[in-house]
């Protein structure tokens, strides 16, 4: 299936235009099992939302997990669900049973481990893998997605649901959903904004130059559905 590619003027607009897409979605299902991206990109989205949309979904319904957390404790300034919970999850009426944050203070292999047991727990198994609803995903300037980084491209055929990845440039220990579980997904939407990421985009959207060296070229679920929300600079030479 081809992916569907929605372009905005910036990333207030695609954070505007995916919010609505999300609600509308949201609203046409019951439960679900969304895994969010971290970064910079989705704060945008996550401030709409909390302002916007808090009494226009049912949050009940819905249960987020991470597609990758960076080890550090909740509190710290890089953490994924601190800054989802800052701008996001206190806004919103959300049972915090339904919140399933990566430990990122624990051991990170021993954290793999349980977040892929919780994962099995509670997402939908098929063929012996988790099929989560909906996975958000950001990319890097240099083509990584979740955190899944080029110089570790196995882990997007690991068999583990998660595994501990490593920031090529500071060492940092994360942890991430791996290949096999992203590709599984029944809706995968891509967040990308931004003049860093135009030349990797266009690599893979265009499948040409060096686009199987990224490994966010490598996201093409099996059966469900892809779609890339971009804004005009980083979809400027599409
Ligand atoms: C993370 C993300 C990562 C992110 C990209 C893009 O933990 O950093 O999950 O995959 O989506 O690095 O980051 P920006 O949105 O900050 O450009």
């Amino acid at each position: 299936m081809q992916p569907e590619i929605h372009i905005c003027c910036d990333n207030e607009a695609v954070a505007a235009a995916f919010a609505d897409w999300f609600a509308e979605w949201a609203g046409g299902k019951g439960k679900v099992t969304v895994a969010l991206s971290g970064g910079s990109t989705p704060k945008a989205l996550f401030r709409i939302l909390a302002e916007q949309y808090e009494d226009k979904i049912d949050w009940k319904k819905i249960r987020f997990f991470w597609g990758d957390e960076r080890c550090v404790l909740p509190n710290d300034q890089e953490s994924n669900y601190g800054m989802t919970q800052d701008l996001l999850l206190r806004h919103i009426d959300i049972p915090l049973a339904n919140i399933h944050r990566i430990k990122g203070e624990d051991n990170p292999k021993q954290e793999a481990e349980r977040y892929g047991e919780l994962i099995r727990e509670h997402v939908k198994m098929e063929d012996g893998y988790p099929v989560f609803d909906l996975i958000i995903l950001g990319m890097g300037s240099d083509g990584h997605t979740a955190s899944i980084f080029p110089h570790e491209k196995e882990l997007l055929m690991a068999e583990s649901i998660c595994a501990v990845a490593t920031h090529p440039e500071t060492g940092q220990k994360r942890i991430t959903l791996t290949g096999p579980v992203i590709n599984r997904a029944q809706q995968v939407v891509f967040l990308v904004t931004g003049a860093s990421k135009t030349d990797k985009l266009r690599q893979i959207i265009r499948e040409e130059g060096d686009w199987l060296s990224y490994p966010a070229a490598h996201i093409r679920p099996l059966s469900g559905k892809l779609d890339w929300f971009l804004d005009e600079a980083a979809a400027a030479e599409l």
